[in-house]
Formats: structure tokens, sequence, C-alpha cells
């Protein structure tokens, strides 16, 4: 499966967008912090920072691993940033179910945020079982789960912002996006790299992965 070059250009926009915006957490700012979550976010700084740079690298780093032209050119460049975006996704999901029990919303909104960092760890880390088994097929299907799940980021600050635009009652908006954000890319994502009858299982093609070698 290969994205189009459009679709892979409004990817890694909205992705950079997203992580810029975030960047400014890094200035611990409480001024930064929404205002509902404000005295939690102060009360929690080291876990909200854990998941924030990690979730930040990964969705600064993500986007890059679908360009076919840095794949087939360079590798090396290819596991470097895997290994970047993989650990970003280790470190921002721990902080992801750190912060989810003190979310906003409630109960179904703390749910919501958990399952996505238990999915997000467990898509990111059968991606690299994968690949470490030179299973290069399946460690692409993973992959892009693990980034449709990544992006989650993304697709809830645009849903968000539409929900204030429609002036609808933000606890519940913030409560059903918690779920909307990422069940749907999760549900695309599966869909776009489903196994197609007919057509010959490249995930039956194994390749040796050598440390520092040109194998992909
Ligand atoms: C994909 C798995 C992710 C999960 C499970 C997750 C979970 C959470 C949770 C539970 C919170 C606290 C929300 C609240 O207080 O109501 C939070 C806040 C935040 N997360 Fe994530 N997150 C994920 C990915 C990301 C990514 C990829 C970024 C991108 C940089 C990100 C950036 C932030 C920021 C900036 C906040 C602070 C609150 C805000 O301004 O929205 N998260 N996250």
């Amino acid at each position: 499966m290969r994205i189009t070059r459009a679709g892979w250009a409004v990817m890694t926009v909205l992705s950079t967008l997203i992580a810029l915006y975030a960047a400014k957490y890094a200035s611990f700012d409480p001024d930064t912090y929404f205002s509902e979550q404000r005295a939690t976010y102060l009360a929690h700084q080291l876990p909200l920072g854990i998941h924030i740079f990690g979730a930040l690298v990964a969705l600064a780093f993500g986007p890059w691993q679908f360009s076919a032209r840095l794949r087939e050119r360079s590798p090396r460049w290819h596991r470097r940033i895997g290994v970047a975006y993989l650990l970003g996704c280790l470190v921002g999901g721990i902080g992801a179910l750190l912060m989810a029990p003190l979310a906003y919303g409630g109960v179904v909104a703390r749910l919501g945020f958990a399952c996505l960092g238990v999915a997000w760890l467990a898509t990111g880390g059968t991606g690299l079982r994968m690949i470490l088994h030179g299973r290069v097929e399946e460690h692409r299907r993973w992959m892009v789960r693990s980034f449709a799940l990544t992006f989650a980021a993304v697709t809830l600050r645009l849903m968000l912002a539409v929900a204030m635009v429609a002036r609808l009652d933000f606890r519940t908006s913030y409560t059903v996006i918690a779920w909307l954000c990422w069940v749907p890319n999760l549900l695309l994502a599966w869909w776009f790299t489903r196994v197609r009858p007919g057509r010959p299982d490249r995930s039956l093609v194994r390749v040796k992965v050598v440390p520092g070698g040109e194998d992909l």
C-alpha cells in the first residue's frame, strides 16, 4: 500500500503543525494549559512532560517513515528515524497511560484515552517485533496502524476546533472526541492494510535484518 503524494503532504503538514503546537508545553508555562485542566497539569508536570516529549517526537518523525523516496534511497535513515519514532511512542505511551486517569471529561473520556494508549503501545511494539523477525509486510501493516493512532493527536484537535466553532458543549464534545479521535483512524488503517484475496500475500516474504545493513 502506497499513499499518494498529496495525502502524504497533508498528513506531514498537519502532524508538524500539531507537533509545533504541542512544543509550547515544553515551557511548562501554566498559561499554555487549558483552563479546565490547569490545576491537574500543575500537579502532574512530570507525567505530562514525559507524555508530550515522547508523543511530539513520534508525531514529528512518523510521517517521514511513509516517504517511499526516503525508504528506498536511504534505508539507514528509515531505520534511524524508525527507532526515534518507536522510542517516542514508548515514552509518549507510558506518559499517556499515566495521564489517562487524570483526563478531563470523566470516566468515559479517561477510558477512551487509556484504550488509545494501550493500542498505541501494542501496535508500535508489534511493528517492531515483526521487523526484528524480518517480516517486512507485516511490519508495514502494523506501523500504518501505529501511525493512524499517533495521528489521533491531529484528529482530536481538529475535532475540538470544529466543536468549538459549532458551540457544542465542551465537556460532552471532549468525552465523545476521546473515542472519535482514534477509533475511525484505526478502522481505516485496518481496512487499508487488509490482506486482499487474490493478491499475493507479501507477508510471507521474509528478509534477513542485518544491524546497520541496507536490507529494507
Ligand atoms: C496516541 C496516543 C495518545 C494518548 C493515549 C494521549 C493521551 C493524553 C491524555 C490522557 C492527555 C491529558 C488530557 C486531559 O487532560 O484531558 C493528553 C494531553 C496532551 N497530549 Fe496526548 N495522547 C496521545 C498522543 C499525543 C500526541 C501524538 C501528541 C502530540 C504531540 C499529544 C500531545 C498532547 C498535549 C499537547 C496534551 C496537553 C493537553 C492539550 O493541550 O490537548 N498527545 N494526552
